[in-house]
């Protein structure tokens, strides 16, 4: 969950590694710290805190060394503090690592070390890795193959970068289940747990594949398999711009996110839906394969899993077949009923969530075919999946996923489509009238964010509030675990979903006087239903908001929030945009930090 950055190259590393880590601090962001190679002496500041702390620590703008490491915190082992903070060094502090992930045997590990009179000095599984690349070291290896024979015994997840005093011009990373990328300019390399940090130096970049190893110095980058065979690696060209990755005028990351969402809606949509033609160039799948096809399953962690919840019953009317839609946590432990007649689709934004991940891995072996629905280019579940798909969403730099979220839901609308149209489930009427209604998204998720004034104005009213409950049926309830989530993800104040129809089934107790309860009603089938569960909880002293497209009697409810109108299915994609933005303005009445909340790391590679 952390993030890590490196460099070597003819320029100070400090300040390259300092920018990087504040790129990367949406991954983790408990401590943070450096290691520079100066002169013949490994130099490491690091404390607790924010990256903003360790720019204020003694010294550290007199590092003067062209090759470095650095590391923001996720704690998984360890409370965060100096000593648990990366990087690690060994006993004789020959090697400094940092290290992305979480080494599951450490335990055994500490055993055999401490047997061999190495010492430990924090809490960290992590700390284990520099001293046993220096237990080999010791017996004789050189750099690589120590660390090569130290990767051998590691169990678990980690992307590495090591540095040793011994060797001034050589930096060696590694990785197995967490991610990293190489970046090459003519000033040097640059290595990082993600692009957006490094698009400011370079758009060349190389991924390294679970267990593969390369050993940069100043002038050479070679690759070598796990077992030390040399390798070749193609680089290539990445086109993001350096403003996709900033936070520009905006105040924080989430906001220009919520913002950039016509956008985000269009570029997916551009990238699948060309006119009336459907194009997923990486989607081989034939008509005579998706007839096999009994179930689908969509499995995800958080908001990924509520835009599979949000298409679920798309999918289902349109292909006829019937959809599971399932948590990855969950999804990978309890044996799950499929075979090859099982199509499953796995959407992730990371592209690295472990649970996601597993998830797959479980289902390729079980002989279904996978799928994978991700923004990230080149992440890992793309290595994994039979097929991948990109959002196109753009760098979401913000915990809390919001244009993510859409750009899934019309991704997936349009692969809905897609098989139906291959298996000639619905009429080409009834599809164009769909595509159509795609097409003018993007303009409808604008007419909201033109109109914002009315949901700033709820925000005063309830950001002081303990509990805020969300309700809707069908797919307004998919919106309301979203909306929930979003809002407790980030502003702390608990927020809970109910299908409209379960209140009186117990929830309804927890509620009282001037309690917000927010419902979501655009479905004209199932309104009458909704607004007859809102006129419940609005007789025990409920305060009721309302987002919807229907036209209601306005007077009957404390708040109103009018959003344009769509089909029905297509509705989650307008309703949740000022329900991100309720949460947004919710958090910043509180003071809190929106873009990095406490306790939470944007991409979640352990389980
Ligand atoms: C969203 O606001 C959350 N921070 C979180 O639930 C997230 O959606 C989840 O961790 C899944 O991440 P992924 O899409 O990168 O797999
Ligand atoms: N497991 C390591 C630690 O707790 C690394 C965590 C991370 O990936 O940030 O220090």
């Amino acid at each position: 969950m952390c993030g890590i950055v490196g460099y070597l190259g003819n320029k100070k590393a400090c300040p390259i590694l300092v920018n990087g880590l504040k790129k990367l601090e949406y991954r983790g962001y408990d401590s943070a710290g450096i290691c520079v190679l100066e002169k013949n002496t490994l130099a490491v500041k690091k404390d607790k805190g924010r990256v903003k702390n360790l720019e204020t620590l003694d010294g550290i703008n007199s590092l003067e060394g062209t090759l470095g490491i650095a590391h923001t915190r996720w704690a998984t082992h360890g409370k965060p503090s100096k000593d648990n903070a990366h990087p690690h060094m060994d006993n004789s502090k020959t090697f400094a690592v940092v290290h992305n992930g979480i080494i599951e045997n450490f335990k055994e590990l500490r055993e055999f070390l401490g047997n061999n009179n190495y010492k430990f000095y924090s809490e960290t599984d992590s700390e284990v890795i520099p001293n046993l690349i220096h237990y080999y070291y010791s017996k004789g290896n050189n750099f690589i193959k120590s660390v090569n024979l130290a990767c051998k015994d590691l169990k678990g997840s980690y992307a590495l970068e090591i540095i040793c005093k011994n060797e001034p011009d050589t930096l060696i990373v590694t990785r197995k289940d967490s991610p990293l990328v190489i970046g090459t300019s003519e000033n040097g390399t640059y290595i990082s747990s993600d692009i957006p940090a490094l698009i400011a130096y370079t758009n060349n970049f190389c991924f390294l594949n679970d267990t593969e190893l390369a050993l940069i110095t100043k002038n050479n980058i070679e690759f070598f398999d796990c077992n030390l065979n040399s390798i070749n690696k193609e680089f290539s060209n990445v086109e993001l711009s350096a403003e996709s990755c900033d936070k520009g005028n905006f105040e924080d990351y989430m906001l220009k996110e919520i913002y950039e969402q016509p956008n985000s809606i269009r570029e997916t949509i551009g990238n699948t839906l060309n006119g009336e033609k459907i194009v997923f160039d990486t989607l081989q799948l034939s008509k005579k394969y998706l007839s096999t096809i009994k179930q689908i399953y969509i499995v995800a962690c958080g908001t990924a899993m509520h835009a599979g919840l949000g298409v679920k019953p798309n999918f289902e009317k349109f292909c006829n077949i019937p959809v599971c839609v399932d948590i990855a946590s969950e999804f990978r432990y309890r044996n799950p009923l499929i075979d090859e007649n099982t199509l499953c689709i796995y959407i992730s934004q990371s592209g690295e969530t472990a649970d996601t991940i597993a998830a797959l891995k479980l289902a390729k072996s079980k002989g279904a075919k996978t799928i994978a629905v991700t923004n990230v280019i080149e992440s890992s579940i793309t290595r994994e999946a039979d097929y991948f798909v990109y959002t196109h969403a753009g760098p979401e730099i913000a915990v809390a996923s919001t244009k993510a979220y859409t750009s899934q839901l019309v991704l997936l609308n349009i692969m809905a489509l897609y098989f139906a149209e291959i298996l000639e489930t619905i009429s080409k009427e009834e599809i164009n009238k769909l595509k159509k209604e795609i097409l003018l998204l993007s303009k409808k998720v604008d007419e909201i964010l033109k109109n914002t004034d009315k949901i700033k104005r709820l925000a005063k009213q309830i950001y002081n509030k303990r509990d805020v409950f969300f309700i809707g049926r069908g797919l307004d309830h998919t919106v309301a675990l979203e909306s929930a989530l979003k809002l407790k993800e980030i502003s702390y104040i608990h927020s809970e979903a109910y299908a409209a129809g379960e209140l009186k089934h117990g929830p309804i107790a927890l509620i009282e006087k001037n309690v917000p309860v927010i419902s979501i009603v655009t479905n004209p089938d199932l309104a009458d239903k909704t607004i007859s569960n809102i006129q419940e909880v609005i007789t025990r002293g409920a305060t009721s908001i309302v987002i919807t497209n229907q036209n209601i009697n306005e007077s009957n409810f404390d708040f109103v929030y009018k959003i344009p109108e769509t089909l029905e299915y297509y509705t989650p994609i307008i309703s949740v945009i000022p329900l991100q933005i309720l949460a947004y303005y919710v958090t910043k009445e509180k003071g809190l930090d929106v873009d990095k909340p406490r306790n939470l790391a944007k991409s979640v590679t352990v389980e």
